[in-house]
């Protein structure tokens, strides 16, 4: 069977084009781009090559970013100093705190204090329950960029079973809300599984749609999915790998070389969902700076 690779990469490029030209519209008008600030505690090597990726596609689609970097000896006071200060910027549009932060930070209160109106990471218990009613809100990244994805491949999602493994915060469980909303790109009849969950397997081989959100390599094997599946991976794991210069390389929650031969559709790791929650984080960002001078 032959599938089609779902190559985040290439879209969000299409999509970053698609951004810069507002942008550019808007620089023509003489008035100031958007402005997306980012808060870095510490230096964990996924979030520093993150932030890395936010910080340039700011760039490459016309935005001024900036980046706060603190020690990870920093104290919850001076990150909520930062925070209230950023609230109260009117040069930002938006701004995100870098998850995880060091174990002595309380991060949900930070991500308590942060302003609903420039969360443009969509964390904020504001935009989650505005988003879970429907309500006009900011779409956490990861899943807004997922919906992206399935939207411009014209993947149907109606009717159809969507399996979503994992229930965090930021990315199953509001995934899991989104496709089953009465929307387009929804009305899906959605099963959210996790660590608790018996006989998965038995689960994840009904999904039409399967999507992984559970950080464990090579997780989703073959006999887990169904003949001509779509087959999204969220995971990104580092894993030892001697043939390689740097000693490691990249993968995702899914046997891709053997899952990929029974799949419809499906995501590579690295270049699959990645590039698109930075885009979906972009199109937050301008939304914001639109709410803003609209
Ligand atoms: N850590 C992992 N993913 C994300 C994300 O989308 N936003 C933030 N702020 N931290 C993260």
């Amino acid at each position: 069977m032959s599938f089609e690779l779902l190559d985040g990469k290439a879209l969000s490029l299409t999509i970053k084009e698609e951004i810069k030209e507002k942008v550019d519209q808007i620089k023509e008008k003489n008035l100031r781009p958007p402005h997306l600030s980012a808060v870095l505690v510490g230096n964990n090597p996924a979030s520093e090559s993150y932030m890395k990726n936010k910080v340039k596609s700011c760039d490459v689609v016309g935005f001024t970013s900036d980046l706060i970097r603190r020690d990870s000896d920093a104290t919850e006071a001076d990150i909520l100093s930062i925070v209230h200060d950023l609230n109260k910027d009117d040069g930002v549009d938006g701004f995100i705190v870098q998850l995880p932060l060091p174990d002595h930070i309380d991060s949900e209160k930070i991500l308590l204090a942060i302003d609903p109106s420039k969360d443009v990471d969509g964390f904020h218990p504001h935009n989650f329950g505005c988003m879970a009613q429907g309500l006009d809100c900011y779409l956490p990244a990861t899943p807004y960029g997922i919906l992206l994805m399935i939207e411009r491949h014209n993947i149907e999602t109606s009717g159809k079973h969507v399996v979503v493994i994992g229930r965090s915060n930021i990315v199953g469980t509001p995934l899991s809300i989104l496709l089953s909303r009465k929307t387009d790109v929804g009305n899906a009849t959605v099963t959210l599984v996790h660590s608790r969950t018996k006989d998965l397997s038995s689960i994840t081989r009904q999904a039409d749609i399967l999507i992984s959100a559970i950080g464990k390599p090579f997780y989703v094997t073959a006999d887990m999915v169904k003949d001509n599946a779509v087959v999204i991976d969220v995971g990104i794991n580092r894993i030892d790998d001697l043939s390689r210069k740097s000693g490691s390389r990249l993968v995702g929650d899914v046997d891709f070389e053997k899952v990929s031969l029974k799949s419809s559709y499906i995501t590579p790791v690295p270049g699959g969902v990645g590039p698109m929650t930075v885009v979906a984080l972009m199109l937050n960002t301008l939304s914001a700076y639109n709410k803003k001078l609209s």
